[in-house]
């Protein structure tokens, strides 16, 4: 069932966003060569919490850290660590959300370490402007699957591919609520559920160099690419208004 948010709603996910893109700011300024992933880790729930709000990632489904941080050929889901140290050249997926007064917010960016190949460059790029050409496609009286027709056909044009296994998403009292939203289109499944004012999506495209295909490795979180080329994800939580898609996820 999709929940629609009234407009008390909308003002209290824009706090719990808020504070997710600030906490993902900080994240983000941190990365540089021989931090750990823990130490990042540790200032986002510093600053989630600093602004009165929860880590929503902690103890969801058991997943261990406030942020996952998924480096290089890590697609999504990597668990923090103090024995992880960034190294110049790495692209880091950082993903994270606060939960403020009942309500969720959830957003993702790749940051680059120090100085990065421009393949990476590249793809990160390509992965941030997807999100936002998915974004532009999120206007009322459009359907879910206008979004990943538009995700799909700008990273496909040039020449990576579309991770399939996990999507976006409703988000509101809950961090995963309906309706999926996948970054491509599903063959003979139609164009999907039509937005409307009053929904409330995470689009978050995970964007790989190489094969689309992935796998989880033994920790049981960490998903990577099956051919150990990189990967990129970025992540907005927006609200279909009446005059389109507006991004909540912004720091303050
Ligand atoms: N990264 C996921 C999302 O953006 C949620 C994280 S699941 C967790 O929807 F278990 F890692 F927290
Ligand atoms: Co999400």
């Amino acid at each position: 069932m999709i929940v629609l948010k009234t407009g008390r709603e909308l003002k209290i996910m824009k706090e719990a966003c808020s504070i997710s893109a600030g906490a993902l700011e900080a994240a983000g300024k941190a990365v540089e060569p021989g931090v750990t992933t823990a130490e990042i880790d540790r200032l986002a729930e510093e600053y989630i919490r600093r602004r009165g709000g929860e880590p929503n990632f902690k103890n969801y489904e058991g997943y261990p850290a406030t942020a996952c941080i998924s480096i290089n050929n890590e697609v999504i889901h990597g668990i923090p660590s103090e024995k992880r140290k960034l190294r110049a050249g790495d692209i880091v997926s950082i993903d994270l959300g606060a939960k403020f007064d009942g309500y969720h917010g959830d957003n993702a960016a790749t940051f680059a370490c120090g100085d990065v190949s421009p393949e990476a460059k590249r793809l990160m790029d390509t992965t941030r402007e997807s999100l936002y050409e998915g974004i532009r496609a999120a206007c009322a009286g459009g359907r879910i699957g206008d979004i990943g027709h538009a995700v799909q056909s700008y990273v496909e044009a040039r020449g990576y591919s579309v991770v399939r296994q996990f999507v976006g998403h409703g988000v509101g009292t809950h961090l995963h609520e309906a309706p999926e939203v996948p970054n491509y289109v599903i063959p003979h499944f139609g164009r999907g559920a039509r937005l409307v004012p009053g929904m409330a999506i995470a689009i978050e495209p995970m964007i790989n160099l190489g094969t689309r295909r992935i796998r989880v490795l033994d920790d049981g979180w960490t998903c990577v690419t099956a051919d150990g080329k990189p990967s990129a994800h970025y992540e907005n939580t927006i609200f279909i208004s009446e005059n389109g898609p507006e991004v909540l996820t912004n720091p303050e």
